[in-house]
């Protein structure tokens, strides 16, 4: 139907719009691919040590996901929770993949939780809690991103109330798939012990 495809090519346009490259380009922290991981998410603008605008990158990349899967829903209200779903997909498939970047984006860890957020806000919720929690235990933000995306298709069906099979359920288990496959570096370098360490509380590590 046209209104999901017309949902789902704004939601990659959404999700495609690189605000941690933006941001850091304003603020005249120089080009972001070219600093500590060289991604262009809120973790590695931190490395900048441009605490602001880490977390202004972290809140503009969740919302452009908030949005995609909100404007889906407005556009098809026969099948909100389909269409839903999809732009949340292609939300952070545009932040991962952006067209104006040669396909080389994010993580899509803020961009994700914004979507699951959007799609069921007690597991959003709880998937930032998690994000969080052990990010600052460990001090290593993709440790965060990999235990809240690994929880997030367990907690969808039983707090949505959808069933497995539901699309709300398949496409936060193609999200999580996605975000693993994204940090296949970082994980190696956890396996390895060789991670780079973040300070969310105190001074950034250059
Ligand atoms: O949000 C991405 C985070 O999980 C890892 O980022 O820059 O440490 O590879 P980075």
């Amino acid at each position: 139907p046209p209104a999901l495809l017309l949902a789902a090519a704004l939601a990659y346009l959404l999700g495609s719009i690189p605000f941690g490259l933006f941001l850091t380009r304003l603020g005249g922290a120089g080009d972001i691919r070219t600093i500590g991981s060289g991604n262009i998410g809120a973790t590695n603008v931190l490395r900048t040590g441009r605490r602001g605008l880490a977390a202004a990158t972290l809140v503009l990349d969740a919302l452009k996901g908030v949005a995609a899967v909100l404007i889906a829903r407005r556009l098809c209200p026969g099948d909100a929770t389909m269409a839903a779903s999809v732009a949340a997909l292609l939300a952070v498939i545009g932040h991962c993949f952006p067209i104006w970047l040669g396909f080389r984006g994010g993580k899509g860890v803020a961009t994700g939780l914004g979507v699951i957020g959007a799609l069921c806000w007690p597991v959003g919720l709880i998937c930032c809690a998690i994000w969080l929690a052990v990010a600052k235990l460990t001090h290593i933000s993709s440790a965060g991103a990999l235990a809240a995306f690994l929880a997030a298709p367990m907690l969808m069906p039983v707090l949505s109330a959808q069933p497995f099979r539901s699309p709300l359920c398949i496409a936060t288990l193609l999200l999580t798939l996605l975000i693993l496959l994204r940090h296949r570096e970082n994980i190696e370098r956890l396996i390895a012990g060789k991670e780079s360490r973040i300070q969310l509380g105190a001074t950034p590590q250059k």
